[in-house]
């Protein structure tokens, strides 16, 4: 493979609440792309599978590129022995992740700075057989999406740069609680309890209680 593209971002906020951005989807909400490109029986029917240290992948589905009004479907160009159209993710613990939506694939790669900042590196991969004009095609259907002036990634920027804010000292505290248990399907928790389960045997702290020492009953919630 090749990169053909890279950017990075430094926000104010913790690096585990970019890592989250990949782990949980029911902020797809906020992304108006995948509401009509997605949000069918299929996309619901994801599953999130997680793996020994903290790793999770997340289940594939078909994307309906085309329900977007000015984009087309992306099935002309694939990656090898994939079929078309799919969104593959991968989430290496603690801050490393592979995502490949049909003809682009994106890593992340976070640098945590302080406690309240992470620089994020983002790059483009496509194949290095690519003729000129598949590459353009990848660095396309990366931007439009994944690029700096994209459709999802300021999105996602937004997001964790909002939750940065609320956790800072003296701000004013904006809290959903909730722990959503769904069969391990697309918004169900499971990635990020099992992400945290890790981070929390790593730091000898309780995820659901930081000021306590990490316990193994912890888990037993998952
Ligand atoms: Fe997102």
């Amino acid at each position: 493979m090749e990169v053909f593209h890279y950017h990075k971002a430094i926000v104010n906020t913790n690096y585990k609440l970019w890592h989250d951005t990949n782990c949980e989807f029911y902020h797809d909400f906020m992304h108006y792309h995948n509401r009509v490109t997605g949000f069918n029986d299929a996309y619901f029917a994801r599953k999130n599978e997680s793996f020994e240290h903290g790793h999770i992948v997340v289940g594939t589905f078909e994307v309906n590129y085309d329900n977007y009004e000015g984009f087309e479907s992306r099935a002309g160009l694939s990656f090898p022995h994939l079929p078309p159209n799919q969104w593959y993710m991968i989430d290496l613990f603690p801050g490393m992740n592979f995502n490949l939506r049909g003809s682009a694939l994106r890593c992340d790669v976070v640098t945590p700075l302080g406690p309240d900042k992470v620089m994020i590196e983002f790059r483009g991969l496509g194949l290095k057989r690519d003729t000129p004009e598949e590459r353009q095609t990848r660095i396309n259907h990366h931007n439009s999406i994944w690029g700096p002036f994209g459709r999802n990634l300021h999105e996602d920027l937004i997001g964790v740069q909002g939750q940065g804010t609320t956790m800072r000292p003296g701000s004013e505290a904006r809290r959903v609680l909730h722990g959503r248990q769904e069969n391990q399907t697309i918004h169900d928790e499971n990635g990020m309890r099992h992400y945290y389960a890790e981070w929390g045997k790593w730091m000898n702290r309780l995820p659901s209680n930081p000021e306590m020492p990490y316990a193994e009953p912890a888990l037993a919630a998952e």
